[in-house]
This record gives structure tokens, sequence and C-alpha cells, in this order.
């Protein structure tokens, strides 16, 4: 979210209700609360999706996005059989069938993207959001929260 605000996108995030103050401090022109409204459900169209969570099926989401736009959905793990693959393949499939562009995406860590983001990191515009820190003997106390997909923003192991 921050990142498409620092290369000037209009942007809108989903989130619950405890978490609409920070989405909202973190500059998203517009937040909506998935507790009390289905962003798939109002009038409001957009240009791309960014489906970190994949809560709702793709053909509800898409329901969001103008004919010509773009879906990325992005939950890690996937589904049972093929994990992330699944996601990819289907996303690939189905691009074929709609002028709506679904990209799969897994993230590589590149110097270019990385060199790209300096800017907006020395600026203040993109900064991370940490949740809690945890030493490295309770890394399992870390992850154990992590999986709960709860987190609000990251969540660090100090080495
Ligand atoms: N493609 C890749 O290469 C790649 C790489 C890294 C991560 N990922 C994926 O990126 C996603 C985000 O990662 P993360 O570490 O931030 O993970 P996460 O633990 O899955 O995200 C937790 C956040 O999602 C919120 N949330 C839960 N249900 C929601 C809904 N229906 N609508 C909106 N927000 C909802 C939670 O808020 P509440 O608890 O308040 O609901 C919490 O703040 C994950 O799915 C992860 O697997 C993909």
């Amino acid at each position: 979210m921050q990142i498409a605000k620092a290369f000037g996108a209009e942007v809108t995030g989903v989130c619950s209700t405890r978490n609409v103050d920070l989405v909202r401090s973190r500059g998203a022109d517009h937040v909506v609360d998935y507790t009390r409204t289905d962003f798939t459900r109002t009038e409001k169209r957009y240009d791309v999706i960014l489906d970190n969570v994949e809560a709702q099926p793709p053909a509800d989401v898409r329901r969001a996005l103008t004919p010509t736009s773009t879906l990325i959905p992005n939950n890690g793990p996937g589904g049972r059989r093929l994990g992330p693959l699944g996601r990819i393949v289907k996303a690939r499939v189905l691009s074929g069938f709609t002028r709506q562009q679904l990209k799969s995406f897994l993230s590589v860590p590149k110097r270019q993207d990385l060199l790209t983001l300096t800017a907006p990191l020395t600026t203040g515009q993109v900064t991370p959001v940490i949740d809690r820190t945890y030493p490295l003997d309770e890394a399992a106390d870390a992850l154990r929260y992590v999986g709960a997909g709860h987190t609000r923003g990251k969540v660090v192991v100090t080495v």
C-alpha cells in the first residue's frame, strides 16, 4: 500500500476495524473495513487489486475490477495440494478467458527492485510496520503468532 502511494496511485486499503487507523495513518486514501463492508459488492471499481488474503473467490474479487484491469492473488500458502503453484497456474489459465489480467506474483529479492525502493525508504514515504519483536530463543512463538494470521505488519526475530 505504501509503495503504491509512493509511486502516485490512489490507494484503498481493506482491513478489519482494529487496523483502520493504522492503514489510514500509512497513507491510504480510502479504507474499507471488511467486517462491515464487502469491497467486492460496492459500486467502486479498481484498476489493480493485490489480494493478500484471498478470503473471497477470485470470481467475486474480479467483480470489483474494471473490464481491463488487473488482479494479483498473493496468498502465500495457496491451496492444500499444490501450495502457491496452484495459485500461479490458476491465474495463468484464467487469464486466457478474460480481458482482465490475472498476474501471479512470487517475491524474489532483486537488486533493481531494492534500488527502486531506496528513494521512498529514505524520504520516509515507505516505513516498515513492526508488530512484535521476539528474541531468537522464542522464534517458535513468533512463527505461531504469524501462523495465526492476525499480525499487524511484520514480526521480527532478533539474532
Ligand atoms: N507471493 C509471494 O511471494 C509472497 C511473499 C510473502 C508473503 N506472501 C503472502 O502475502 C500475504 C500477506 O503476508 P503477511 O505476512 O502480512 O500475512 P498474514 O499473516 O496473512 O496477514 C495478516 C493480516 O491480514 C489481515 N486480514 C485477515 N483477513 C482479512 C480480510 N478478509 N481482508 C483484509 N485483511 C485481512 C489480518 O487482519 P485482522 O487479523 O485484523 O483480520 C492481518 O492484519 C500472505 O498471504 C503471505 O502468504 C506472498
